[in-house]
């Protein structure tokens, strides 16, 4: 059954929330308060670099399936369900700034004369439905017909598509039988393709978020101390994470080492995460945040101090080709990208930095250069580290590279390039978590 559906907000996830609804078959219509992206959107063009999500945006706002507005008009009674997909930035205390999600309920609850059902989709404290819930009813003339449920989102960047159209799992946080009802009509694709569903009450729904993030983050740190062991006892990381892996009651997921987490979600999620739970008593589980963050920005200095020591303690005036800007492969974003921090440390400490990446696009900023190509961050360098995995990296020719370099020193922040061809091409490559390479 096809539904009307307004997604409000149309960042990463709305984007890609309103094109894979209008796939599912149902109306949509995206909002957003920048009158730029709402006219690149209605052009079929996303405003990031997102796999698979131009073509699904062209396809759908072509079909007349999918458009977007700057008005709430359009959408207030229009719509059976709303998605609220807005962006939880942090404050300067660690908490998520909800401003966004409630300069929204206050925009639209006044315009919603019927009944409706409102899906939170932001990664929020917990607590915050049943307080949104009210400010809406407060607000809205429909009052205690506006029902909320939660959502709670899992889409990576760079598969932000095919999270959106075949998750691996739905949850959702309901209060009433209708609500469940609905979210069953919105999903029913992915659900006649058996995707799991967990139904729960609205905590919950917010924890399941939180914990998915913080869990990762710490299998992410709890490798990249092993490689710190490793490293000084003589193993070899890779191997021990694969080996790890194999028990299913592991798994090899986020169990990669090397330059730690980044990006728009991790870094804030958890911190906000331990700020609420130092707010509920429970210090235990800030105390095992605070050291998941500890261990992940040691790996960045760490990196750059292992650059430093690599040209002999000395990196004034040395060049340095950083390969990689973005926070991971596969996106331009480059929120607390682990890169950029290690290219300014370096920078500060007076290194000539350039930096190459494939998709993300720096603002001018003082210090680093950004440069269009491998060959030209690479020309002339001291030391050239790979610290983003993009996969055109892992199989650059080593040899083609040689004769450009000043010196052929490489490390490679993400273990992912292949050592042996690296080490016959005459490099010295560097791995940290693999002393043997050393
Ligand atoms: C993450 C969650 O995966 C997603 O479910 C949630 O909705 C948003 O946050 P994302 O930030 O897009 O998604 O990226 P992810 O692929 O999880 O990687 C996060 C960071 O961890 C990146 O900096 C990545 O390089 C790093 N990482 C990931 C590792 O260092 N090792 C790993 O094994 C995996």
């Amino acid at each position: 059954m096809t539904l009307r559906i307004s997604v409000i907000g149309t960042g990463y996830l709305g984007t890609t929330l309103a094109a894979g609804l209008a796939e599912f078959g149902h109306e949509v219509i995206g909002v957003d308060i920048v009158p730029e992206v709402v006219k690149k959107l209605n052009a079929g063009q996303p405003h990031m670099f997102e796999n698979g999500l131009e073509h699904l945006l062209e396809q759908h706002t072509r079909s007349g399936r999918l458009r977007f507005t700057l008005d709430y008009d359009d959408i207030a009674d229009w719509a059976d369900v709303h998605f609220l997909a807005l962006g939880t930035p942090e404050l300067p205390d660690g908490s998520a700034d909800l401003s966004q999600l409630h300069a929204t309920i206050d925009a639209l609850a006044p315009k919603l004369t019927k009944p409706a059902l409102v899906v939170g989709r932001s990664t929020v404290p917990v607590g915050t439905a049943p307080a949104l819930q009210e400010r809406l009813r407060r607000l809205a003339p429909a009052g205690d017909g506006i029902e909320l449920a939660w959502q709670p989102e899992f889409l990576r960047e760079g598969f932000a598509v095919g999270d959106t159209l075949r998750p691996d799992r739905l949850v959702f946080g309901v209060q009433s039988d209708h609500a469940l009802r609905l979210l069953k009509q919105v999903y029913a694709i992915p659900l006649s393709e058996e995707t799991p569903v967990i139904t729960c009450d609205l905590a919950t729904a917010e924890l399941i978020k939180q914990a998915a993030n913080t869990f990762l983050a710490t299998k992410i740190s709890f490798i990249n101390a092993m490689a710190q062991l490793c490293q000084v006892a003589g193993g070899d990381v890779t191997v021990l994470a694969d080996a790890l892996g194999l028990d299913a009651r592991i798994g090899r997921g986020h169990l990669s080492p090397g330059l730690g987490f980044g990006g728009g979600c991790f870094p804030k999620d958890i911190r906000a995460l331990a700020v609420r739970a130092d707010e509920l008593g429970v210090n235990v589980l800030s105390d095992l945040i605070k050291s998941v963050e500890v261990i992940n920005s040691a790996q960045r200095v760490e990196l750059a101090e292992l650059a430093i020591d690599q040209l002999g303690g000395e990196i004034a005036g040395k060049k340095v080709a950083v390969l990689g800007a973005a926070f991971k492969e596969g996106t331009d974003d480059t929120r607390d990208s682990p890169s950029l921090t290690v290219a300014d440390y370096l920078h500060d400490r007076g290194a000539i930095v350039e930096v190459y990446d494939p998709q993300a696009h720096l603002a001018p900023r003082d210090g680093f250069t950004q440069v269009g190509s491998v060959i030209e961050a690479v020309r002339d360098a001291d030391i050239v580290l790979h610290l983003t995995a993009w996969p055109e990296f892992r199989y650059l020719d080593p040899a083609e590279l040689a004769p450009l370099v000043r010196s052929k020193i490489i490390i490679d922040g993400r273990l992912k390039l292949h050592a042996p061809t690296w080490r016959d091409a005459g490099w010295k490559l560097v791995q940290i978590g693999r002393a043997a390479t050393l």
